[in-house]
């Protein structure tokens, strides 16, 4: 199963799990993450900051789990606005080493094999940052996404388009469609970092972590890797039945075995 650590804040799971892509980054300097966009991973993108300073990140390669179909690349919220702002400008990233699926409409029935085919080239991704919805998707692969599936586009639920109306004017303004990773592709990462903040997550991290393995909750995909580490703080673990043993086997790590 994932290891799942339960951290006192939002601040904590972000130096830990920053701590662990600093130590991906010096052993390996063309390291390849999986970049999350949304307010989960921001804690992640905080604390590289200063950790990241004097290390060499020219080399480091990048690939965003998802993007809106259709919306202009410049719009602040397109997911590539949202990566570069958020993760390579302050981070020092190489621009060009960091990706984005392309939503534009035109060329969209290849863009997703485009995006398989340009992340196996990297030699695939070494840590997948990952949130997860309320609905339980990862990436945007809203409930029923086959645990089989490659990057493609995919029809938002009404509840995504709600939660993401933060970022619009309007949820009118939320595109309908995205093109995302599939879970097939999130599980070919090397390792997954789930996280999840908050009392409106709990449901969903209970169900991705201990519920049934099913696409109607495709966070239960992360069941399946073997090498999966959910940070989660109070509010999301509260639905955690095992959450005492979770605890125990933390405290009882050996120190060696890293995340
Ligand atoms: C968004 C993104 C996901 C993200 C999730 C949760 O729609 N496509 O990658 O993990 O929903 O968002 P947040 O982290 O803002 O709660």
């Amino acid at each position: 199963m994932a290891e799942i650590i339960i951290v006192p804040s939002k601040a904590e799971a972000g130096a830990l799990v920053a701590d662990e892509i600093v130590r991906l980054i010096r052993a390996t300097p063309d390291a390849v993450l999986g970049l999350a966009t949304g307010s989960t991973p921001v804690p992640v993108y905080e604390a590289l900051r200063s950790r990241l300073e004097g290390v060499d990140v020219s080399r480091v390669r990048g690939f965003a789990l998802d993007e809106y179909v259709g919306i202009d690349p410049a719009h602040p919220e397109s997911y590539r606005s949202v990566i570069t702002r958020e993760v390579v400008e302050p981070l020092g990233l190489t621009p060009e080493l960091i990706h984005t699926p392309n939503g534009a409409l035109e060329g969209i029935e290849h863009a997703g094999e485009d995006y398989e085919e340009a992340i196996l080239a990297a030699g695939g991704i070494d840590l997948q940052i990952l949130g997860i919805g309320t609905s339980g998707h990862i990436g945007f692969n809203e409930p029923g996404s086959s645990f089989a599936s490659h990057t493609r586009v995919k029809t938002l639920i009404e509840q995504t388009r709600k939660d993401n109306s933060i970022y619009f004017d309007s949820i009118d303004d939320v595109p309908m469609h995205c093109i995302t990773q599939g879970l097939g592709t999130i599980l070919r990462a090397r390792h997954l970092v789930l996280l999840a903040f908050g009392e409106g997550k709990a449901a969903a991290v209970a169900g991705a972590v201990e519920g049934p393995v099913t696409a109607s909750l495709p966070g239960s995909a992360i069941q399946l890797h073997p090498h999966a580490t959910v940070v989660v703080d109070e509010a999301a673990a509260s639905q955690l039945a095992s959450a005492d043993y979770y605890r125990y086997a933390l405290a009882n790590k050996p120190a060696w075995q890293g995340i």
